[in-house]
């Protein structure tokens, strides 16, 4: 099976790890910053719009969220798998959005379900009957009670913990080992224990590079 991926940084290093762990045995990387020819030990073969012409299944490993709505809404006819890599632990019943990668160590628990482009990162858990919308970053080691639900394109910092029947917004972006013990309904920055907001925006989630 052939994947080509679009993004050739660490994130997309360690998709193709996942990737190949998943039956792909060809595997290419396509990015903009033409100084690139390999990603790992896979080749980049071109820059991201030449994704239009490619034929194999496509994923979009770009962190920036952005950035994977913009390519993944770009790239919509092409077959976008989700990744999943074989020692993470995911319920029957959880449903997993195309385009989206859980690495290992990933728990998933019954009852949730996670959207397309969603990032579910080392070590990080979703528990029961959580709703992860698309595009959002469960980043490194987070942890999410039960019955949580995050919006669109946040990104849950690495470390940080949201204690259960909690709503977060769409657009946040939780610093790295925060703690949310309230609901949060503006977009924002937000660190600390428990989290305040910082910034009304959520800066690099947004305006970031697109790697
Ligand atoms: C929250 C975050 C996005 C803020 O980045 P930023 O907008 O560049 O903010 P700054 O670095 O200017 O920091 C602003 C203030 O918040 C504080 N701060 C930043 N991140 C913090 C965090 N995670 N926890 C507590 N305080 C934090 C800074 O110390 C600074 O305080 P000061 O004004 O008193 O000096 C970033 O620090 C962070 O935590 N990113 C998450 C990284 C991550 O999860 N990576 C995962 C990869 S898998």
């Amino acid at each position: 099976m052939k994947l080509t991926i679009l993004g050739a940084s660490g994130h997309g290093k360690v998709v193709a790890d996942i990737a190949k762990l998943n039956g792909y045995d060809e595997i290419e990387f396509l990015d903009d910053d033409g100084s690139l020819s390999y990603c790992g030990r896979y080749p980049v073969t071109g820059k991201c719009m030449q994704a239009e012409d490619v034929r194999n299944d496509l994923f979009i490993a770009i962190g920036n969220a952005e950035y994977r709505e913009r390519f993944m809404e770009r790239f919509s006819d092409k077959h976008m798998p989700a990744l999943i890599h074989p020692d993470s632990i995911i319920a029957d019943d959880a449903v997993i959005g195309d385009g989206t990668v859980v690495m290992a160590g990933a728990v998933i628990n019954p009852g949730t379900v996670i959207g397309k482009g969603v990032i579910v990162n080392t070590c990080s858990s979703v528990d029961h009957d959580c709703d992860i919308g698309d595009y959002v970053h469960v980043a490194v080691g987070a942890h999410l009670c039960g019955t949580v639900n995050i919006g669109n394109k946040t990104w849950i910092g690495a470390g940080s913990t949201v204690s259960n029947n909690i709503d977060i917004c769409g657009g946040c972006m939780i610093g790295a080992g925060a703690v949310v013990i309230r609901n949060i309904d503006s977009p924002g920055t937000y660190v600390g224990v428990p989290v305040k907001k910082i910034k009304p925006d959520n800066g690099r989630l947004m305006t970031g590079s697109s790697r």
